[in-house]
């Protein structure tokens, strides 16, 4: 974090256009009305807290058992709790409520790979297949609290699992299906998971990924697994390896259950859920939310910042292996009772305009995706924009990292016919929910801003240096949270204290989100991205950290540092410096750039193939979406004389502010008078630039 500072200062000004909420004709009334009635209950949620949050567990969710108790505990402890001694079943909220009611009314549109292959299933059909798959899971032993892995493709059926899991209390933890195996057994150990369930294979773009065979590489080295449940997506049978002894198939299993399983007395502060996302440290952490509080955040923000009704069509582009799957694919939609889509495709499949398909054969009315896809379509052209009505959607939203004013305009022209309102929602895997953006009709929005707190968060904007809370509008520093909310994070699996350290320890009294903000003239929030050694790729975390533990995995890697580049679509891309054990000495120590020029001992085709085992190295410990985007090999990395890495002497070569060794691009850098070998800074540009 000592960075900070400079991360922030390097940040632009913002531009001023300001879009105003129109009216619609013929749209529902909105679900909050207006600016003041925003401001209204935001304040309640402040000042009146308990009633507020009384008020909106009761009406949103169906309790078991009432509870009494709104709120205990705080940030010092990491002991929050909400509505503790209150009971429900996340699963029978999500999905029982509606099957009693309108058993025939839509739940899940699956939008297969292949467009034109599509599925409906009604809340009765989940209500039964999830409780097939929860009375499958209590065949295998499976009890209140222990942990099941999900690693699966975006089918319904991970949908089944996860509400499965929650019908009889168990802990899903998905892991997203481009991880690696040794990603995934890492995850599946750290977990105690007895059971994993997966597919024979995934299918996204027309190409198949071998999940059950990497299930099997991971599950070699995960003594805990006693059971895997297989779901047959392509039935592929030739393909896909079975260990009888061990594995069961998914339709043999379930043809043995009976359709009904009574949800288990689920209290609201046992774990929901745990979700591994990546730290400023190696190892990933194991995020854990509970039930009620989560399920709250999770209700209400699809209901009052995507302004869902009952009849609306949920559409959120992400996977289910990541947060935003979780809350705003499987239970913020099925917990108000709407249709939500499971797009098992990508943005470019078959062509640029699938999304816009998706969304006029289904009639989405809520559509959300990551600013990389908008970057990314935006460039592709409007021609694939063209042939699409559009006119189902109501609201359209953004999240995963800053978006840029030009693509926000971009969506905002092409996609919202600049009449359909933006919501750039601000949140992270340990916010469960939502925690800053604009409400749809509601809030005048600013490219680029993620404008307004939601309920009861009280952002808090720190000197990252003093710690002080800097107080009015148009300041900037790191964005931290003044009191707990229902949807936080409550620990870190199996590892409290890393949780303290990370969120609660930084600054005290206050959760820290790891992110740059600067809060502007009219008192609106600006994102600016992160502080710590978490980069974003594609609206994906990753840790520099665990890239560089995977690089250093490799017999003839010396040293790693890995940074973080602009890049025009996926945001942030991977840049690694990488030291070779068998560096000739003399390159180490010397002032000159002439050694960047020098033949490398491997000679150039020895290069390209090291460079290419690099990049395999980390695609297999992470997986492909970890793909670095260059690999430099360098002599040495600059370091202080204590040893520290000055990484903001590899950020500005790698981000070309520094491209030429000439003494004026140099001193741009700041004073390079700590540095243990001051010469190691032209190398590195001859490197990065010649
Ligand atoms: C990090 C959290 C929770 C959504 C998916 C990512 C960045 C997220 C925005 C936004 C600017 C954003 C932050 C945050 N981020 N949304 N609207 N504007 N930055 O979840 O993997 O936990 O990552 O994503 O840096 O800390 P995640």
């Amino acid at each position: 974090m000592s960075d900070a500072s400079e991360l922030l200062s390097a940040t632009g000004t913002t531009p001023e256009q300001v879009y105003t909420p129109q009216e619609q004709p013929g749209w529902p009334k909105g679900n909050v009305g207006t600016l003041d009635e925003y401001r209204k209950r935001y304040k309640q949620s402040i000042e009146d807290g308990d009633v507020f949050w009384d008020k909106a567990a009761k009406s949103t969710l169906k309790w078991t058992i009432p509870f009494t108790t709104i709120r205990s505990g705080g940030f010092e402890d990491g002991d929050v709790s909400w509505f503790h001694d209150g009971y429900l079943n996340a699963c029978e909220n999500a999905v029982d409520r509606w099957a009693l009611k309108n058993p025939k009314k839509t739940a899940i549109i699956w939008e297969s790979d292949e467009p034109g292959q599509h599925l409906h299933i009604s809340f009765s059909e989940l209500f039964k297949q999830v409780c097939l798959v929860a009375n499958v899971l209590l065949s295998f032993g499976v009890r209140k609290g222990d942990v099941v892995a999900v690693y699966m493709p975006m089918v319904p059926e991970a949908l089944y699992a996860m509400l499965a899991c929650a019908r009889i209390g168990a802990v899903h933890s998905v892991v997203f299906a481009g991880f690696s195996a040794d990603a995934l057994r890492d995850r599946i150990n750290d977990a105690q998971c007895k059971v994993v369930i997966t597919a024979d294979q995934g299918v996204r773009g027309g190409k198949r990924s071998q999940l059950k065979k990497i299930t099997d590489e991971a599950v070699a080295e995960c003594p805990c697994v006693e059971r895997v449940l297989v779901f047959q997506r392509t039935g592929d049978v030739l393909a896909t390896p079975f260990h009888a002894g061990r594995d069961r198939w998914w339709h043999e299993e379930i043809a043995k259950q009976r359709p009904y399983c009574p949800p288990t007395l689920v209290n609201s502060e046992d774990p929901l859920f745990i979700l591994y996302t990546s730290g400023s440290t190696g190892k990933p952490k194991g995020v854990l939310h509970t039930t009620a509080g989560y399920l709250l955040g999770a209700a209400l923000t699809v209901r009052d910042v995507f302004d869902v009704h009952s009849d609306d069509v949920f559409g959120c582009m992400a996977d289910v292996g990541w947060i935003t799957g979780h809350t705003y694919i499987c239970y913020g939609p099925l917990l108000n009772g709407a249709t939500t889509v499971v797009f098992e495709s990508m943005p470019t499949y078959p062509n640029p305009g699938r999304y816009w398909l998706t969304v006029d054969t289904h009639k989405i009315t809520q559509f959300y995706t990551a600013p990389t896809a908008i970057r990314a379509l935006r460039r592709l052209g409007d021609a694939h924009v063209a042939p699409y009505k559009l006119d189902s959607l109501r609201v359209i939203g953004s999240v995963g990292e800053p978006i840029n004013p030009e693509a926000w305009i971009w969506y905002h022209e092409q996609i919202g016919k600049s009449k359909i309102p933006i919501v750039d929602t601000y949140w992270q895997t340990e916010t469960g929910s939502i925690i800053v953006s604009p409400l749809p009709r509601v809030t005048p929005t600013k490219p680029g801003s993620a404008t307004l707190p939601f309920w009861g968060i009280e952002p808090a904007i720190l000197d990252p240096t003093t710690g002080q809370e800097l107080k009015g509008n148009d300041v900037t520093g790191v964005l931290c949270l003044k009191r707990p909310w229902p949807s936080m994070a409550r620990t870190v699996f199996g590892d409290h204290s890393r949780y303290l350290d990370v969120y609660m320890k930084p600054y005290k009294g206050y959760y820290f989100t790891g992110d740059g903000v600067t809060r502007d003239k009219d008192g609106y929030y600006w994102v600016r991205g992160r502080v710590d050694d978490v980069i974003n790729v594609s609206g994906h975390r990753l840790s520099t950290a665990e890239i560089e533990s995977a690089l250093i995995l490799h017999p003839r890697v010396a040293e790693a540092a890995v940074i973080g580049v602009n890049d025009d679509v996926t945001g942030q891309a991977i840049f690694c410096y990488v030291v070779l054990k068998e560096t000739p000495a003399e390159a180490v120590s010397t002032l000159s750039t002439s050694v960047a020029r020098m033949p490398h001992p491997d000679g150039p085709d020895g290069l390209k193939r090291m460079t290419q085992e690099l990049v395999q190295q980390v695609r297999q410990h992470i997986g492909p979406f970890a793909t670095p985007k260059r690999i430099v090999i360098s002599p040495d990395l600059p370091k202080t004389r204590s040893g520290k890495i000055m990484r903001r002497i590899l950020r500005k070569v790698a981000n070309g502010e520094i491209k030429s060794t000439q003494e004026e691009e140099i001193s741009k850098l700041g004073d390079l008078s700590t540095l243990a070998d001051p010469g190691i800074v032209a190398v590195l540009i001859a490197k990065v630039h010649s």
